[in-house]
């Protein structure tokens, strides 16, 4: 049996290694360049946050410590179980199966919506659009972190193994459905070079991984974002 809501998009590397995606977590911007962005639009002490699409939970506690109420949703049986886990002793925390095409929530009942590396918004996502207009609250915000495949040492990695992949038709597509887009630059920070292989390896087709790891040295790797803001 498939333990996952139908309408999931596959996210292989979160589902088949979610281990290391762990690892690759916790090297994602080390200096907070997100959390800093998110906070200085839509801050949110007191406030009711979903993270939609949270896989194993790993931002959970963030949101948790300082908003009343978080709900993460998620798809996937075993990442529902694993958000479950990390969120047991947390009280205002929330995990619900679901999709972002259909929501277990009640309308205007959230302030700040945050998708980190969402394959489901992007063009075709329509339906998850709605469903949050239906959701947010007058004076929250929606974010959806994504990468901006045009610059930095990892935009150009990603152009590599994802040839088809047209950021100015996403970019427009989120453009005419009302949102802003922020640029940042953010980085990845490994404890060690066996940790950057590891997630490099589930990031990228084979050949493209071994080509990355021999081009390049060191523990870390410039990578820019898109952060995609609308206000509600
Ligand atoms: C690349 S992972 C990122 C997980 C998490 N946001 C994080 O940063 O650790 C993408 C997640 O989106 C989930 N997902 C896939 N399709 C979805 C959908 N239609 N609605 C909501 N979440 C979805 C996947 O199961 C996966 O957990």
């Amino acid at each position: 049996m498939v333990d996952r809501s139908a309408g999931a998009i596959p996210s292989p590397n979160i589902w088949r290694f979610p281990a290391v995606y762990e690892v690759e977590n916790r090297a994602v911007d080390p200096d907070h360049v997100i959390e800093a962005t998110l906070q200085g639009i839509r801050p949110w002490p007191g406030a009711t946050v979903l993270d939609l699409g949270c896989g194993s939970g790993f931002h959970l506690p963030v949101f948790a410590a300082q908003a009343a109420e978080v709900v993460g949703v998620e798809p996937h049986g075993t990442l529902v179980r694993k958000a479950r886990r990390r969120v047991k002793r947390l009280a205002n925390v929330t995990v619900l199966p679901g999709t972002a095409q259909q929501l277990p929530l009640r309308a205007a009942s959230v302030d700040v919506m945050h998708a980190r590396w969402a394959y489901f918004f992007g063009p075709g996502c329509e339906p998850g659009l709605r469903e949050l207009d239906r959701v947010m609250r007058r004076g929250g915000a929606a974010f959806v972190i994504d990468n901006d495949a045009t610059r930095s040492t990892f935009g150009r990695w990603f152009r590599r193994t994802h040839a088809t992949y047209d950021q100015t038709a996403i970019d427009r597509f989120f453009a005419r459905q009302g949102w802003g887009a922020i640029r940042r630059d953010i980085r990845w920070l490994f404890a060690s070079r066996a940790e950057l292989e590891a997630v490099v390896r589930i990031e990228f087709a084979p050949g493209d991984a071994d080509a990355i790891l021999a081009e390049h040295d060191g523990l870390e790797v410039d990578y820019a974002i898109t952060i995609r803001v609308r206000r509600y």
